[in-house]
């Protein structure tokens, strides 16, 4: 049995999640407190609903990760606690709750990226594992959710950005669209959903930046093409839903994967791996297998629980720095920006 485990805490957006992880990867338990209902009449997160609730949520579920585990804290080697970017008044409830319980059991913390968590989730398990599954090689990430769309080399431990969105996020792209459908909040996986039974040549929407030689992504111009060929077609929008579904999310899979397709090119590395709550997508995880033939790769998509905000990731995202002897003072703030590097 690991003595040496991390908890973990995610509050930057708004998802309340804790999670127990060894320092192999392996998620003893997570709890997750979803807000998705305290939102959807805003058809968005509200931030300071969003800090309200993770201020009801966060303790009573740390108690119960303990208490469901039976594990004490003496087997804790120490607390990883996301503490930038996201929602300031998120962090701040996390992250005030991370250095307290520090101080009060006697252990190390460490503030954790909130990218950096997703990009390693692709290396959480859910079963326990003789060796770390982190591949010491260099790797390609991916990193798309309703916050971020990330193009990364990551090479033992450091991330140099190759691209990145210079407007809505892959996940924004999905979420307006759905919303302009009335399809309801999120619509990353509502639109995913419709678009199993249309016709993905139907419409044909933009590819921004798809021919331009860097890895970077625009989805704005999406969106108004969107809302144009919403309007254009009135009353017909009804009985073309799952076409407008499929075709649309076709667009945003082209640019996504022809972008890491030309950094696995450029780099010839051949190993990949896509996270984050758009990776949840059935078509890019289609594309990504089909990708990952064609190209003779390596890759990891992690499982569902595992791509949307959660703790785990943080968790073992921490844990590698604890286990290097790494730490954060007592009087680190949290950041609602900040670039991984
Ligand atoms: O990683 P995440 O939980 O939160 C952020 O850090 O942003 O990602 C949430 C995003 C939302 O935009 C949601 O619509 C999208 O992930 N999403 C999906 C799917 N499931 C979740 N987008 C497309 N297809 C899905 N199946
Ligand atoms: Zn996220």
């Amino acid at each position: 049995m690991s003595t040496h485990l991390t908890l973990a805490i995610e509050t930057s957006c708004d998802d309340t999640s804790v999670a127990l992880v060894d320092d192999r990867g392996w998620v003893l338990r997570q709890a997750t407190a979803n807000q998705d209902m305290a939102h959807l009449p805003f058809g968005g997160v509200v931030p300071e609903i969003a800090g309200r609730n993770h201020l009801d949520a966060l303790m009573p579920l740390v108690d119960v990760l303990f208490q469901k585990t039976d594990v004490d804290w003496s087997r804790i080697r120490g607390i990883a606690v996301t503490n930038r970017p996201g929602l300031i008044g998120s962090l701040i409830v996390g992250l005030v709750t991370a250095k307290t319980l520090a101080l009060v059991h006697g252990k190390p913390f460490i503030g954790v990226h909130h990218i950096e968590g997703h990009v390693l989730s692709a290396f959480l398990s859910e079963t326990p594992v003789e060796k770390s599954l982190l591949w010491q090689d260099p790797f390609i990430a991916l990193v798309i959710s309703g916050g971020h769309s990330h193009l990364y080399l990551v090479d033992n431990g450091t991330y140099v950005p190759l691209g990145q969105t210079q407007d809505d996020a892959a996940g924004e792209a999905f979420d307006k669209f759905a919303k302009m459908l009335g399809l309801g909040y999120p619509g990353g996986v509502l639109i995913d959903r419709l678009a199993q039974a249309g016709r993905r040549d139907a419409f044909d929407f933009p590819r921004a930046l798809i021919k331009e030689k860097n890895y970077d992504f625009s989805f704005s111009g999406l969106k108004s093409s969107g809302q144009r060929c919403l309007q254009a077609l009135g009353d017909e929008i009804e009985n073309r839903k799952p076409d407008l579904c499929a075709s649309y999310q076709e667009a945003i899979v082209d640019v996504l994967l022809s972008k890491l397709e030309k950094a696995l090119v450029n780099s010839k590395i051949k190993k990949f791996v896509i996270t984050g709550g758009v990776s949840a997508n059935s078509r890019i995880r289609e594309r990504a297998a089909e990708l990952a033939r064609r190209r003779g790769c390596e890759y990891r998509i992690p499982p569902l629980k595992f791509c949307t905000d959660n703790a785990a990731m943080i968790g073992y995202a921490g844990s590698l720095r604890l286990q290097k002897g790494e730490f954060s003072r007592q009087d680190l703030p949290p950041q609602p920006r900040a670039e991984l590097v």
